[in-house]
């Protein structure tokens, strides 16, 4: 902020602060309970795009507009992830390193892409995008969301009746939706049941959407293959969590997009100005979605 708005009078939380008359907030792992201090809340801008985490706190103001996060960075950051996982899983490349590891020059063979189906759960901001590039390396793409969409090239299905019909060929299946709560342990068995069999998953959501006794019982059974996951219900994940040591299972540190500081900082001091001009503010979390 000092250096992209120096006009903003930046001030990072020291706790026991008297908060009164702070017209902005930006927050990500608020403490609990902290909003009723801030009497003069304008408007609260997430660093994140997931806004569950604020929702959850019940003092959150419900007159003030929450923003959540939405940045190039952030995105292009979610679309490599998706990309470099899809592929991951596209290429099995556990087989790899299962030859590499006795020295085998073992025959590998994998699908054309366009013989490939891979389902996005959530066409926002970061599963459209993310979709898109999935198109680009020729990948037959569907994705689902809450209501009808058209985008170029996606087989695009929408409600809880086109469910099942976009999980029956999704052969690696990519979650992308906001935790609220009708998305909470949608993955779950049912749903793991619904995809071809041998499907890979990669969560890079919420942890809140994944029943993870679930998961571990549809990849014991053979209906999973393999996961990659970014999010957890307990994050950090637990040394003695099973997920640790399930084969084919690969687990990243919820880093699989970051918020770019700059980039974010730009973001929301364009905001305050065209709010404080009389303007609407972008990108305001629609609180009856909850997302
Ligand atoms: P977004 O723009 O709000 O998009 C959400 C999408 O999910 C929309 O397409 C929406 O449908 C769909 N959706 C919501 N509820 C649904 C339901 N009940 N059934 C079917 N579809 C539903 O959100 P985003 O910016 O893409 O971000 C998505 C999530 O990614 C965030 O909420 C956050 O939790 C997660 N995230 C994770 C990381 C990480 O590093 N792991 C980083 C960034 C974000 P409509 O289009 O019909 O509204
Ligand atoms: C990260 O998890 C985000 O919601 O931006």
């Amino acid at each position: 902020f000092a250096e992209i708005a120096p006009e903003i009078d930046f001030r990072p939380h020291v706790p026991g602060a008297d908060l009164a008359g702070i017209p902005y907030c930006l927050a990500w792992k608020a403490t609990r309970g902290i909003w009723p201090a801030m009497t003069d809340l304008k408007a609260i801008f997430c660093l994140g795009a997931g806004v569950d985490r604020l929702l959850a706190d019940p003092t959150l103001p419900q007159g003030v507009p929450l923003v959540r996060m939405v940045e190039p960075a952030l995105t292009r950051g979610m679309v490599e992830y998706v990309l470099w996982q899809s592929l991951f899983h596209h290429r099995k490349v556990w087989e790899l390193e299962a030859a590499q590891s006795c020295a085998t020059w073992r025959p590998h063979t994998y699908p054309a892409p366009w013989d490939r189906t891979i389902g996005v759960m959530g066409l926002g901001e970061l599963g459209t995008a993310a979709a898109a590039k999935l198109v680009e390396f020729g990948f037959k793409v569907r994705g689902w969301s809450r209501s009808p969409k058209s985008i170029e090239k996606v087989e695009c299905f929408h409600g809880p009746e086109q469910l099942t019909a976009f999980l029956a060929k999704s052969e690696i299946l990519v979650c992308l939706l906001p935790l609220t709560p009708e998305t909470r342990g949608i993955l779950n068995a049912a749903l793991f049941a619904q995809l071809p069999r041998g499907a890979s998953v990669i969560n890079a959501a919420r942890g809140g959407h994944l029943v993870e006794a679930d998961l571990s019982a549809a990849m014991a059974s053979g209906q999973i293959t393999a996961a990659t996951l970014d999010v957890f219900e307990t994050e950090p994940l637990p040394a003695d969590h099973t997920f640790w040591s399930t084969e084919r299972l690969y687990i990243t540190p919820h880093n699989a997009s970051i918020t770019d500081p700059r980039s974010a900082a730009w973001r929301i001091s364009r905001q305050i100005a065209k709010f404080e001009a009389g303007e609407g503010l972008d990108d305001v979390v629609d609180r009856t979605r909850g997302y």
